[in-house]
């Protein structure tokens, strides 16, 4: 039902306070508890940001002639970028909402570049199976038809398929640096070599990476180069808002040269209300996003960032080395980057059940599937949790082996019941279902765990546990 608007205002002293109660009910990230959703470092951090969003939080970014101010913060932003990310003059960008808004302009430039240069009707991008969901969202989105390398046994994806996928309806290919799901870093070298010699633009997903690579490598880490400095590399995404501690909303996509940058924009001249252009997905952009990010790039500098990814990496390797020496879980492939996942290697050690026991224990922990895994996204702070999450995974680990019943319970279940119902598509037309409920007016509240894009594939189990109930009974029902 809907809640009406009330008919009179109400006291600002009172409503902040009802706010700051909202907030208390929300998963607490400043003991660095939860994973990926949050890059918190600390409250003075905080509170510079919101001072930076606030000096403009009215100000708008739809068109780039009115606040000079605006222009100016974006091209500092997109310069800093293409420094760090070693691009030449040439390169050039747009700040964008987030990942999802880069990687989907990514799409629609390649798709319209394809199109007028070579007369493509049919557009496919090949993209590695992991690739973030946000790339099969602009296939949708844009019509763009996916063509999924299969990974090999390290997680990077077959490069064998992946050259016999590139035909002449073949848009764009995409490498992540790293990818989400088990934070490889994908051989953006070899894949540069392949779209280079087909002249095939290659696009960087350096959403996760962008803000951190960079500065591991400044620091000594071999990482092998995936950024501009691989000629095949056309256009890298790369988020503020994530390593880069800025607030929420902002991304940048860069590209190697305005030859491409232009097959971004959009320009109708005919509109009654004027003509109009716009250089990415949203019309109004806020003001906010800019100057908060703009802030955190003047404050830390290289030399801040490099001392974020030096504690970040000193943390995930010493979970990584803590999951490694716990007898019956292995750290899946090689991640070189700020996060990794971890499996079972014994058949009676439930992982989904160590989940659920990490969960228990305080712990926001995101699961993957195929293969099932627990996930974490390190964060300079996680340093300070090092010892305590190390502590409970054995304490999980012990439980479950323990009690194998657990396996059958709670998260476990749900998660192990869904990777075996046989027909995804019939899964898929039930999230849809279920999740747009949580839409309908009025909807939703208390239930918003569920409602996050993490929510279907790790996260909380509201909506699967629903999923899968539903499942059962269809089964039961079928007799
Ligand atoms: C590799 C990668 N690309 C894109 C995105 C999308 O970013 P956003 O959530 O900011 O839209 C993510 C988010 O985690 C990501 O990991």
């Amino acid at each position: 039902m809907h809640k009406p608007m009330p008919e009179t205002g109400a006291a600002r002293e009172d409503i902040l306070r009802d706010l700051e109660a909202f907030k208390a009910r929300d998963p607490s990230y400043k003991e660095w508890r939860l994973w990926s959703l949050v890059y918190y470092l600390d409250e003075q951090h905080s509170t510079f940001l919101k001072d930076a969003y606030h000096l403009f939080s009215s100000e708008n970014g739809l068109n780039p002639g009115v606040f000079k101010s605006l222009k100016k913060l974006e091209s500092e932003i997109i310069s800093a970028t293409a420094d760090i990310l070693h691009g030449t003059e040439e390169v050039c960008g747009v700040v964008t909402s987030g990942g999802t808004e880069s990687c989907l302009m990514a799409v629609k430039t390649y798709r319209d570049m394809a199109r007028d240069k070579r007369r493509v009707r049919k557009p496919e991008m090949i993209i590695p199976e992991t690739a973030h969901v946000a790339w099969f969202k602009a296939s949708e989105y844009f019509n763009v038809k996916i063509r999924l390398v299969p990974l090999k046994d390290d997680f990077t994806p077959d490069l064998k398929k992946l050259r016999r996928m590139i035909n002449r309806n073949t848009v764009m290919i995409l490498a992540s640096a790293p990818e989400y799901p088990h934070g490889t870093i994908d051989p953006v070298q070899e894949i540069g070599e392949i779209a280079q010699a087909k002249s095939i633009p290659l696009h960087v997903d350096a959403c996760v990476g962008g803000f951190i690579l960079p500065f591991m490598a400044m620091n000594g880490e071999p990482i092998p180069p995936w950024d501009y400095r691989v000629p095949g590399v056309t256009s890298i995404s790369a988020d503020v808002h994530k390593y880069g501690y800025a607030a929420k909303g902002a991304s940048t996509i860069t590209y190697r040269n305005l030859d491409y940058l232009r097959y971004q924009m959009f320009v109708y001249e005919n509109w009654p209300g004027g003509i109009f252009a716009s250089s990415a997905l949203l019309g109004t952009r806020p003001g906010g996003g800019y100057s908060a990010a703009w802030a955190t790039l003047q404050s830390f500098g290289k030399d801040g960032y490099r001392k974020l990814a030096a504690d970040t990496l000193e943390a995930v390797n010493r979970l990584k080395e803590g999951v490694s020496a716990i007898e019956g879980l292995e750290v899946m492939g090689s991640p070189q980057g700020p996060l990794f996942s971890y499996r079972s290697t014994d058949p009676e050690l439930n992982i989904y059940a160590v989940g659920d026991q990490m969960d228990a224990r305080g712990w926001q922990v995101n699961r993957n599937q195929h293969p099932p895994g627990l996930h974490a996204m390190v964060t300079a702070q996680h340093l300070a949790v090092v010892d305590d999450y190390l502590a409970d995974l054995r304490a999980a680990v012990d439980v479950v082996r323990a009690d194998p019943e657990l396996a059958k319970q709670g998260g476990a279940a749900t998660y192990g019941m869904l990777a075996h119902v046989p027909l995804r598509g019939m899964v898929k037309k039930k999230v849809l279902e279920m999740y747009s409920e949580q839409y309908r007016a009025g909807g939703g509240e208390l239930n918003l765990a569920a409602s996050s894009e993490e929510g279907v594939t790790g996260g909380s189990p509201g909506l699967l546990d629903r999923i899968v109930a539903w499942y059962v009974d269809r089964q039961s029902k079928r007799g």
